[in-house]
C-alpha cells in the first residue's frame, strides 16, 4: 500500500503558514524579493507558495541536478541560470526536499558568490534533516521527515515519472517495479 506523507489538505495548510511567515517578513524589508523556484522538483510547491504571497513579487527558476533513481550522488550541476540580477535583493530559494544538504549548499554558495543578493531565506517543503553530510539550515520548513524513505509526488519524480501526482507519497516495491516498467527499464 502506497503510504501518503503530505495530503492535498496538508499541502495546502503548509503554503498558507509558509506564505503568511514570509508575508510579515518581507513586508518589512521594503525591496522587491525574488521566488527562485528549484526546478524541477520545487515547483509545484513554488506555485502554490507564491499564490499566499500578497506582496509585489519577482520570480525566477534555477535548475540543477544531483539525483539519479532513487539516491543522492552528491555531485551537483548547474543546468539552469537565473535570468534575473538579484544583486542586492531578498532571494527566496524554494525547494522540494532537502536531504544531504549537497544540492541547496551549492545552491546558495552560488547565488551568494556569483549575484551577492541582499540575503538568501531558504524554504523547504520536506527537510530530511538527519541525512544532513553539509551544514544547510532552513528558514522555513513544511515538515521534517525524521526517515529515509524515498518520496513521490507534487513535483518529486522517479526518474521523472508522477511529479504530477497531486500529494507526496512513498511509493511500495510493486510500484517501483510498476514504474521502472512503464519506463521501459
Ligand atoms: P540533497 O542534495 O541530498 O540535499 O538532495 C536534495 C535534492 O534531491 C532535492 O533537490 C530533491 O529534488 C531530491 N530529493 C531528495 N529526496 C528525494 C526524494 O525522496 N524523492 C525525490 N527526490 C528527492
Ligand atoms: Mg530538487
Amino acid at each position: 500500500m502506497r503510504q501518503v506523507i503530505l495530503s492535498e489538505k496538508e499541502l495546502h495548510e503548509i503554503c498558507v503558514r509558509i506564505g503568511g511567515e514570509l508575508n510579515t517578513r518581507l513586508k518589512k524589508e521594503g525591496s522587491l524579493p525574488v521566488f527562485v523556484g528549484v526546478m524541477k522538483g520545487g515547483l509545484n510547491f513554488m506555485m502554490d507558495l507564491i499564490k499566499q504571497i500578497d506582496l509585489p513579487i519577482l520570480t525566477d527558476y534555477i535548475q540543477i541536478s544531483s539525483y539519479s533513481g532513487t539516491a543522492s550522488t552528491g555531485i551537483i550541476n548547474l543546468k539552469k541560470d537565473l535570468t534575473l540580477d538579484v544583486k542586492d535583493k531578498t532571494v527566496v530559494i524554494v525547494e522540494d526536499v532537502i536531504d544531504t544538504g549537497y544540492s541547496m549548499h551549492y545552491l546558495k554558495n552560488y547565488i551568494v558568490s556569483k549575484y551577492h543578493p541582499k540575503e538568501v531565506i531558504i524554504v523547504a517543503l520536506i527537510d530530511k534533516t538527519f541525512l544532513r553530510k553539509v551544514e544547510v539550515k532552513t528558514d522555513y520548513c513544511g515538515t521534517v521527515m525524521n526517515e529515509n524513505k524515498f518520496l513521490m509526488g507534487y513535483g518529486l519524480d522517479y526518474n521523472e515519472l508522477y511529479r504530477n501526482v497531486p500529494y507526496v507519497y512513498v511509493p511500495d516495491k510493486e510500484e517501483i517495479a510498476e514504474y521502472d516498467h512503464l519506463l521501459g527499464k
